[in-house]
């Protein structure tokens, strides 16, 4: 469990080439060697992450939950969280992103609109 291992970006630079190829993805960091020429999507698109974010270039094709299951195979360990701004092709993307959006302000709003609405429904009709 606490042994998961951590990378850092320059560990990763290593690692772009056909012979040994890691990529990021969600802050994971995967060896995507043997499935290089495996790939639906070919090598080249791999080969373009290669050591770097390809979480956004993932997310766009929008992988099957096959292809996310396979991923489990490739996993090696985590990104080191001191990285998790560097390189990113989703920089808006970058930093909280287990947190959930801000809500807006109609959100907000709606549970009062619905009381008052009850209220009104309540006085001219009930
Ligand atoms: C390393 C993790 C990846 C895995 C395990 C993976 C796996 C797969 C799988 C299984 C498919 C077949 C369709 C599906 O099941 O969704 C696929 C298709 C595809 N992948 Fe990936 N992929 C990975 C990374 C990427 C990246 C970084 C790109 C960059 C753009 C990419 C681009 C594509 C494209 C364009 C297709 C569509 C191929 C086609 O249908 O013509 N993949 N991938």
């Amino acid at each position: 469990m606490s042994d998961v291992k951590q990378f850092t970006y320059a560990e990763l630079e290593d690692h772009k080439t056909r012979k040994s190829l890691w990529l990021v993805i969600h802050k994971k960091v995967y060896d995507v060697t043997a499935f290089l020429d495996e790939h639906p999507g070919g090598d080249e698109v791999l080969l373009e992450e290669a050591g770097r974010d390809g979480t956004e270039a993932f997310e766009d094709v929008g992988h099957s939950d096959e292809a996310r299951d396979m991923l489990l195979k490739m996993y090696l360990g985590n990104l080191a969280p001191s990285e998790a701004s560097k390189n990113t092709t989703t920089a808006a993307n970058g930093t909280a992103q287990s947190g959930t959006p801000a809500a807006s302000p109609v959100r907000f709003l709606m549970p009062l609109i619905v009381l008052i609405a009850w209220y009104v429904y309540r006085q001219y009709f009930a």
